[in-house]
C-alpha cells in the first residue's frame, strides 16, 4: 500500500458590514486583493429574485461599484437574476442555467462567483459554482437572519433531488461569507424572526453568557428591533463558524451534529407541513420537543426547560403545531419517522444532542418513543392552557 497524507487548509473568512456595494465600502476591493493581489479577477454576480425586488437600486449599485473597482475587479456580466427560496433547490435545470452563465462568461479557476440571497438561492448557486471547473471561489451575501447567522455562513451547498432534500451538493469553504445587515431591513416579519431561534439553539449547546444576552434582549427581540437582530446574527454566526472550525467535523464524516440540536423533529415536521410550517418555526418546536422529553427523562431539570420555553415563546415562536399530532403509516404520530430520517440523514448511528444545562450538551444514540410521545401531549397542553 502507498499512503501519502495530503494536507489541506482552508479559511473560513466572515466579515460583517452595511451597504456593501456603497461605492466608499471597501470591503469588496480588499477582500479580492487578498490572494492575487496583482491581477484583476473576473467576477460574476448572481443576486435571489427577491431581494432585487425588495432592493430596487441593488442591481445598479453592483454596475456602479464595479466601476468604481475597476482597477480591483472585472465584472464579467451584468448581474444575473435568479430564483430563490426553497423551490429554487427543487428544478436542477437551475443548476444548468448558472453553469451556462459561468460557460458564457467564461470565468476560470481564477475567477469569482458572488451570489446575494436566502440560504436556498446561496445553497444552489455556490453548488454551481463549485463543481463548475471542479470549484471557481465564489463569495456569498447571505440576506436572510437565518441564513446570515446559521446556513450561510457553514461550508456546504447543494440542491435537492430523488425528491430528497440536499441530496446532491459539496462541502466547499467559500471564499469568503459576507454578513451586510442592511439586505435584512426588506426582509417580511416571519422570515425576520426565524434566524432568532438558530441563535438561541447555539446559545444553548455552547454560549451560556449568551444566552443570557438574548434573554435581556427578549422584547427588542420580539419587536423585531433591528439593532437587537444585528447583535444576535453576529453573535450566531460567530459561534456557528467557531463549531465547523474547531468542532473536529467540518465535513461532517462522523454522525454527530450538535448544530441540529431539536432538528430531527424540525426536519419532519416541515416535511409533514409541507412546508407550511417554516424551518425557524419548526426548530423552536423541535426544540420545545427535546426540552420537554429531555425533562421527563431526567436529564434537563425542569426550572431551566421552562426557563428555555419562555424565552422561546417571548420572542414569538410557538412550541407546539397540531401537526405534531397527523398520523403517519404505522397509525402513530408521524413525527416519529423523524427520528429514523435523521438517523438515515446521518449515516451511520442515531445521534441526538440533548442539552443538559444552559450552554453544555450531551449526544443520546436512541430515544424513548413513549416519553416522546408525552412530551407532545405536554406541549399541547401547554398551548391549551396559554
Ligand atoms: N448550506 C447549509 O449549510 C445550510 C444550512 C442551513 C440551511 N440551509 C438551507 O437554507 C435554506 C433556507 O434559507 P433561508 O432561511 O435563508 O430562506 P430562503 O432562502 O428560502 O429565503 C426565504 C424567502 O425570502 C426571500 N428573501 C431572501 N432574502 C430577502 C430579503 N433580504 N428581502 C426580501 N426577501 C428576501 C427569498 O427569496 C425566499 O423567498 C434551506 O434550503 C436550507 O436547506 C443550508
Ligand atoms: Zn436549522
Amino acid at each position: 500500500m502507498l499512503e501519502k497524507i495530503i494536507r489541506l487548509e482552508h479559511t473560513h473568512r466572515i466579515l460583517f458590514t452595511r451597504e456593501v456595494f456603497a461605492p466608499r465600502n471597501n470591503t469588496i476591493r480588499d477582500l479580492l486583493r487578498l490572494e492575487q493581489p496583482h491581477k484583476i479577477p473576473r467576477v460574476l454576480v448572481f443576486v435571489d429574485e427577491a431581494v432585487a425586488s425588495a432592493n430596487r437600486d441593488l442591481i445598479d449599485d453592483i454596475m456602479a461599484y464595479g466601476q468604481v473597482h475597476a482597477e480591483t475587479f472585472t465584472m464579467a456580466d451584468d448581474p444575473i437574476v435568479i430564483p430563490g427560496g426553497e423551490p429554487c433547490k427543487n428544478d436542477f435545470r437551475l443548476v444548468e442555467c448558472c453553469w451556462d452563465a459561468i460557460n458564457e462568461a467564461a470565468l476560470d479557476r481564477h475567477s469569482y462567483v458572488f451570489v446575494i440571497g436566502g440560504g436556498a438561492s446561496l445553497d444552489l448557486v455556490c453548488f454551481a459554482a463549485s463543481t463548475a471547473h471542479r470549484g471557481i471561489r465564489h463569495v456569498r451575501f447571505p440576506t436572510t437572519t437565518l441564513s446570515q447567522g446559521d446556513g450561510g455562513v457553514g461550508v456546504k451547498n447543494g440542491v435537492n433531488y430523488f425528491g430528497k432534500k440536499n441530496w446532491v451538493g459539496s462541502f466547499s469553504v467559500p471564499f469568503a461569507v459576507v454578513n451586510d445587515f442592511v439586505f435584512l431591513e426588506s426582509l417580511p416579519t416571519r422570515e425576520r424572526r426565524n434566524g432568532i431561534i438558530e441563535a438561541i439553539k447555539v446559545a444553548l449547546i455552547r454560549d451560556r453568557a449568551f444566552f443570557e444576552q438574548v434573554e435581556g434582549m427578549a422584547d427588542d427581540l420580539a419587536s423585531l428591533k433591528q439593532e437587537a437582530l444585528e447583535k444576535v446574527v453576529q453573535r450566531s454566526a460567530e459561534l456557528h463558524v467557531e463549531h465547523i472550525a474547531t468542532g473536529g467535523d467540518p465535513f461532517e464524516l462522523g454522525s454527530a451534529r450538535p448544530l441540529d440540536f431539536g432538528h430531527w423533529a424540525a426536519h419532519k415536521l416541515e416535511q409533514i407541513s409541507k412546508f407550511s410550517v417554516p424551518h425557524g418555526e419548526a426548530v423552536a418546536i423541535g426544540m420545545a420537543v427535546d426540552l420537554v422529553y429531555s425533562r421527563m427523562q431526567g436529564i434537563l431539570d425542569a426550572e431551566t426547560c421552562e426557563r428555555v420555553l419562555r424565552l422561546i415563546e417571548r420572542i414569538g415562536f410557538a412550541t407546539y403545531s397540531p401537526h405534531l399530532m397527523d398520523t403517519g403509516r404505522t397509525g402513530e404520530p408521524a413525527i416519529l419517522e423523524g427520528l429514523e430520517e435523521f438517523r438515515e440523514h446521518l449515516g451511520g448511528e442515531l445521534t441526538v444532542t440533548l442539552v443538559p444545562k444552559i450552554g453544555e450538551k450531551i449526544e443520546v444514540h436512541e430515544m424513548n418513543r413513549v416519553k416522546i410521545l408525552n412530551a407532545l401531549v405536554d406541549l399541547k397542553q401547554r398551548q391549551a392552557e396559554a
